[in-house]
This record gives C-alpha cells, sequence and structure tokens, in this order.
C-alpha cells in the first residue's frame, strides 16, 4: 500500500505531481478552453456573482488563500476567505449574489458543513472542492468540482493541497472566462502553463536531498518561523502548520511585510526562518522587499532557509541554505514551493521517530464543531 515507502506521508508527497495531473485531466480541450461540466450552476447565476467567500478549515484554508490571491487577479469579483469554524458565529454578509467555496478534502468535516449549510440558508450558491466523493459536503453543495488526488491515508494533508489550489485555478479561470474579465488568449496561456507544473513538482521532488539532510540536522530545533508574501504567505502558514503537526515543534507562519510590525522580535541568534521568496521576474518590487528582510533578520543572527527561485542569485548572500525551485508564474508559484516544506517537516518528525501518519492528537477528518 505504501508502494515502498516508510509512510503514507512520504508516498503522498510523491504522488502530487499525478494528483495535480488528475485534477487538471478532462478540465481543458486541445485548444486550452474550459469544460467545467460538474459545475451545474445556472451561468446567469455565476455572472452575477459579487463577492466569493471560500470556506474552509486548516490546511484546506490555505489553499483558499491561495484563491484569494488567482481569482481576485483573473475575475475581479471580491474574495474573502474565512475559517469555516468562525463563520456562522459573526452573521456574515451572504447574499444570493454570494459563491461560496467550500473546500475540504474529506468532505466530513463539520465546522465547514455547518458554516456552508448556514450560507445556503441565506440564499448563497455553494460549490464544493473536495476530494471524496459522495461525501457530506458535496452531497450538500449546488455543484461539487472534485480534487483528484486519489485517497490521502496520512493525517497531515498534501497531494490533496496541490489539487485543491489546481481546481481553484480552474474554477477562477473558469469565471473569468464566463464574466469575459480575460481574453481567452490569456486564458488558455495560463492552462498551458498550469499543465507544466506537474513536470516542475516532479523536478523539486527529484532534488530533495539537500532538504532531508537539513531536516535530519535540525531534528533538536525548537522553534521555526516561515515567512511569506502574496501567494507566499498562505505557503508559510502551511509549512508552519505541517511542522507543529508532525514535528510536534513550535513553528508560526507570518506576512513578511508584518516582520517589523511585532515578530522581528522573535529573532534570535540561532533562530530558523524559512523564507519564500517571490519571483525576481514578478511586478511590484516584492521579491527586492522580501530579500531586505532576509537581509534583516540575516544580520539578528538568524538562520535563514530561503525557498527562491532558480537563478536568484540575489538572496545568496543573506542565506543559510537556499532550496531551489523550478521558474513559474507568480500565482502558481504555491504549487512548487509548499513541497520542500511539506519534506521538511514529514523528514524532521521521522528523525525524531515520530509517527507521520498518525500524529498524535489528531484525526483525519474532524466529524465535531
Ligand atoms: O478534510 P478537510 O480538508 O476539510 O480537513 C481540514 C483540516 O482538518 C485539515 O486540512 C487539517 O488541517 C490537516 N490535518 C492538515 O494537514
Amino acid at each position: 500500500e505504501k508502494g515502498g515507502y516508510s509512510s503514507f506521508m512520504a508516498k503522498e508527497i510523491m504522488d502530487q505531481p499525478q494528483a495535480v495531473a488528475d485534477t487538471l485531466l478532462g478540465r481543458y480541450d486541445v485548444e486550452g478552453n474550459l469544460t467545467l461540466d460538474e459545475l451545474r450552476i445556472d451561468e446567469a447565476v455565476l455572472r452575477s456573482v459579487d463577492k466569493i467567500v471560500v470556506l474552509a478549515a486548516g490546511t484546506s484554508s490555505y489553499a483558499g488563500m491561495v484563491a484569494k490571491y488567482a481569482i481576485e487577479h483573473w475575475c475581479r469579483i471580491p474574495v474573502e476567505v474565512e475559517l469555516s469554524s468562525e463563520f456562522r458565529y459573526r452573521d456574515p454578509v451572504v447574499n444570493a449574489r454570494t459563491l461560496v467555496v467550500a473546500i475540504s478534502q474529506s468532505g466530513e468535516t463539520m465546522d465547514t458543513i455547518m458554516a456552508l449549510r448556514h450560507a445556503r440558508e441565506q440564499g448563497a450558491k455553494v460549490v464544493a472542492i473536495c476530494n471524496t466523493h459522495g461525501s457530506t459536503i458535496p452531497r450538500e453543495s449546488d455543484a461539487a468540482l472534485y480534487t483528484h488526488a486519489g485517497p490521502e491515508i496520512a493525517v497531515a494533508s498534501t497531494k490533496a493541497f496541490l489539487a485543491q489550489i489546481t481546481a481553484c485555478y480552474l474554477l477562477g479561470l473558469y469565471l473569468a472566462r464566463l464574466r469575459g474579465n480575460k481574453f481567452d488568449d490569456e486564458i488558455r496561456e495560463i492552462v498551458g502553463q498550469l499543465q507544466a507544473m506537474p513536470d516542475k513538482i516532479q523536478k523539486v521532488l527529484d532534488g530533495l536531498e539537500q532538504v532531508r539532510t537539513m531536516a535530519r540536522w535540525m531534528a533538536d530545533t525548537r522553534s521555526v518561523l516561515f515567512l511569506g508574501r502574496h501567494v507566499g504567505f498562505p505557503v508559510a502558514m502551511e509549512g508552519a502548520l505541517k511542522l507543529k503537526e508532525l514535528a510536534y515543534i513550535h513553528a508560526e507562519g507570518f506576512a513578511a511585510g508584518e516582520l517589523k510590525h511585532g515578530p522581528i522580535a522573535l529573532i534570535e541568534p540561532g533562530q530558523a526562518v524559512f523564507v519564500i521568496v517571490p519571483s525576481p521576474r514578478g511586478r511590484d518590487s516584492l521579491h527586492a522587499k522580501v530579500v531586505s528582510n532576509i537581509q534583516e533578520i540575516n544580520a539578528r543572527g538568524a538562520r535563514t532557509i530561503v525557498i527562491a527561485e532558480e537563478g536568484d542569485t540575489d538572496v545568496v548572500p543573506y542565506a543559510s541554505e537556499v532550496i531551489y525551485v523550478p521558474q513559474t508564474p507568480t500565482l502558481l508559484a504555491p504549487l512548487v514551493t509548499v513541497v520542500p516544506l511539506q519534506v521538511f517537516a514529514c523528514e524532521l518528525a521521522t528523525a525524531k521517530g515520530l509517527d507521520v501518519d498518525q500524529p498524535r492528537n489528531l484525526a483525519k477528518s474532524v466529524t465535531v464543531e
């Protein structure tokens, strides 16, 4: 069952190129036109949507945060991402023009079920992005867009996360075309770039010895920080969650721009900090800002572990380690940048002798509120 791997999680990490490829499969034609037949919501309703609310928990909520950056950019529709457990307790503003996207690997997360019921009572349409056919969340939704990651056994989510992000991109591109926000050519180009992602993920997986060695050295670490910006922010949150769940190490993810608003006080000599660096080819000088964050924490003695795009030499002077990932368009980068963080957590937990498939106190699906 584990296919020769030491854990289901180790196997599921390696299955990720396939999970992304399978989630893309059959959802566009040879010309790159999207065909989301499963999205059985009236096109007129989808055109009239004036707000999207993503509801999810844990790792699935970080897929939702990535979706926010992509969907707002492509569709020009405001997107809110809310933890399912908070949603119905704050009297949210939801109506018939709201599209709710409920993201769940298991389809049985009670917080998300209760949140989507509340949204539907207010008249919102709900699309489920789910990995489990016939589970409660897609059954109770107006439409389901399934992720085709295959069964995920390990408690910590990995391949389902990449498949969720992929499904969110497809949904965003579909809505962009439907609403006429983007020209077909642009959408086709992004679809082409998406098709190239499984090979890029494979390339990351083929070069992970450096991360594994580092994780083994760091088995005694007591605290690790993760910094990211733009779509690197949810990746930082996910890196921290993986490390908490699997290795029981205190870990926090921050938006890199928030560093000076508080978290920099945590930096002391030897503090391990992962930094997810945006592409130097991106707009808005974000790359330079994150490089300057690395410089600041390096000057305070932090051990900086930098995840950067191949060819990015600007980070080298301030990095204790640089982990390179293939070049990707900015919005698609999470599919490659999160992989070293998953492997780091899995390897470190394994080095500590922990059961990575069944971390203490956790269940694969959380069926109570
Ligand atoms: O099945 P779901 O996607 O609804 O689960 C949501 C969270 O419980 C889940 O992602 C959890 O955070 C994982 N253990 C993360 O690895």
